[in-house]
């Protein structure tokens, strides 16, 4: 059988790219997102197309040049509460409609998001 990765399931590097270019400009407009993002989002932008191809089956770029993603500890730094992650996954959702992703590999991809969302949180809603 021929089993293929979700990168080659949505299209590869073109999807992927519509994708983060539908999803900046959400967080950057998100009132809960874009205090803690730099307003020159080009680095994290470039940033999130290749770790999302990687993480999603397509060539291994993010580690290629910036080594293990190591996403948690690279998280810290920011405040990330249960919110902003509530905020973070609205956000990829409006850009997957967007691009126009849907069925089972649109839901497999957005749980798999959820989790590491899950994952970043490094702070209480309501602070220490
Ligand atoms: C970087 C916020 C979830 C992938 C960042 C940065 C912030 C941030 C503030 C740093 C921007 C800068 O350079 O100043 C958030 C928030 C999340 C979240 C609020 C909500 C849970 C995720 C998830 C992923 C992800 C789920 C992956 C699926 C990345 C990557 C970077 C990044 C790849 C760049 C890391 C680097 O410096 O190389 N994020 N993030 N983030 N985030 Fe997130």
């Amino acid at each position: 059988t021929i089993k293929q990765t979700p990168y080659e399931m949505i299209g590869g590097a073109d999807t992927i790219a519509r994708l983060v270019d539908a999803f900046y400009p959400r967080v950057l407009a998100h009132p809960d997102l874009a205090p803690i993002f730099p307003k020159d989002i080009g680095p994290v932008r470039d940033k999130q197309y290749l770790f999302l191809t990687q993480f999603f089956g397509g060539p291994p770029l993010y580690t290629e040049q910036h080594g293990h993603p190591m996403l948690r500890a690279r998280h810290l730094p920011h405040p990330i509460t249960p919110k902003r992650a509530q905020a973070w996954l609205s956000c990829m959702q409006q850009a997957m409609d967007e691009v126009g992703l849907s069925g089972e590999i649109r839901d497999f991809m957005f749980s798999r998001l959820a989790l590491t969302a899950q994952h970043m949180i490094n702070q209480t809603d309501e602070g220490p």
